[in-house]
């Protein structure tokens, strides 16, 4: 598939998360067949001040492309003025406008998004980016409860310009609790011309097999199961070739993937960004005796440590393979 220009060799991308998708995590994710990856949100406001933190966030290298940088912000000239700054410094293949967040901190702000009861506005913000850069700019948006009103909002999207959107099934209000609704992204998929990713809840080649063949979109956008799990994409990608699940020793590969992020952190210079100890938490998510593994890297500081005990502890707890699940114990 192409957004815009871009040709992306895939259909499975990571979302953007943020103290996440950090320039490891991204790296880890892409090795494993991730076909586009987005940076975590960045304030167009902090690229205008250039601070360390949006620096470490833009940062890429050549073999993460094509990769997308996400901004956020709430006026048209300021979110325009830092994509201009952030295709100059940092040269993404793609600029992403985050008008999904609903964290209370965005919304009071008018960002993220509370933006989408504002079309008008939203379309000025595309069209503003889009007539700043060449580099192609997508979206990504929420649903709001009126179906109409949300398909709305999409062709604004397209016809200010953007390449691509992604729908994100879930409300503003819904946060992340309960069910992504992908009625949303098949009925957006209907109506516009431009690439529709659909996004919400999934977690293993089962659910991604059945949200393709429902809302026939272009790609699906994956957050939280790799987060846990930065293999889920080539288990995905197995499954939608083959319609059968990898055997993977679970403990073993969330073991040598946590050694591979350290290992990236290290070389991309990123460790005093990251809260080592929160990433080995998630990397325990939904495998065998992930709880005591949790409880035991709660206790320990540094990085061989955790990967010490994370060794020792998976051991003791013979792996049952959970693929894919990720609020596990
Ligand atoms: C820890 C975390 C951070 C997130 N940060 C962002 C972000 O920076 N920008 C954004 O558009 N969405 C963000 N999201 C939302 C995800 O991109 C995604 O839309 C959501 O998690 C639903 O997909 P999933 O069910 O595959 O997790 C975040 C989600 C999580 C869990």
């Amino acid at each position: 598939m192409k957004i815009g220009n871009i040709k992306i060799h895939g259909n499975l991308f990571l979302a953007p998360m943020a103290d996440v998708t950090n320039p490891a995590f991204r790296m880890l994710c892409k090795k494993y067949g991730a076909a586009l990856t987005y940076s975590e949100m960045i304030s167009a406001d902090a690229v205008l001040h250039e601070n360390a933190r949006t620096t470490s966030r833009g940062l890429s290298c050549e073999e993460e492309k094509p990769f997308a940088i996400q901004l956020f912000g709430n006026s048209a000239t300021t979110i325009s003025d830092a994509a201009s700054i952030v295709e100059e410094k940092y040269s993404p293949d793609i600029i992403d406008i985050n008008f999904g967040c609903p964290a209370n901190v965005l919304v009071k702000d008018g960002s993220g998004s509370a933006l989408l009861d504002f079309p008008e506005k939203v379309r000025d913000i595309i069209s503003s980016v889009c007539g700043k850069v060449n580099t192609p700019v997508t979206a990504k948006i929420r649903v709001l409860h009126d179906m109409k009103k949300t398909i709305d909002i999409a062709q604004i999207i397209e016809e200010a310009g953007a390449n691509a959107i992604t729908v994100h099934g879930r409300t503003q209000a819904q946060q992340y609790s309960g069910k992504a609704e992908h009625e949303y992204a098949r009925n957006i998929k209907n109506e516009l011309s431009i690439p529709v990713i659909a996004n919400g809840d999934i977690i293993d080649g089962f659910s991604a097999k059945q949200i393709l063949d429902y809302a026939e979109c272009d790609a699906l956008m994956i957050g939280r199961a790799a987060m846990s799990n930065p293999h889920v994409f080539r288990e995905i990608a197995h499954f939608l070739r083959t319609g059968e699940q990898t055997n993977t020793d679970e403990c073993a590969q969330r073991i040598a993937d946590f050694k591979e992020y350290v290992r990236l952190l290290e070389l991309y210079g990123l460790e005093e960004y990251v809260d080592i100890r929160m990433h080995a938490q998630w990397f325990t998510r939904g495998i065998n005796g992930g709880r005591h593994i949790r409880q035991g890297i709660s206790k320990t500081r540094d990085k061989k440590s955790i990967i010490r005990l994370m060794e020792s502890l998976c051991a003791q707890f013979p792996e049952k393979n959970v693929n894919g699940v990720i609020h596990g114990n």
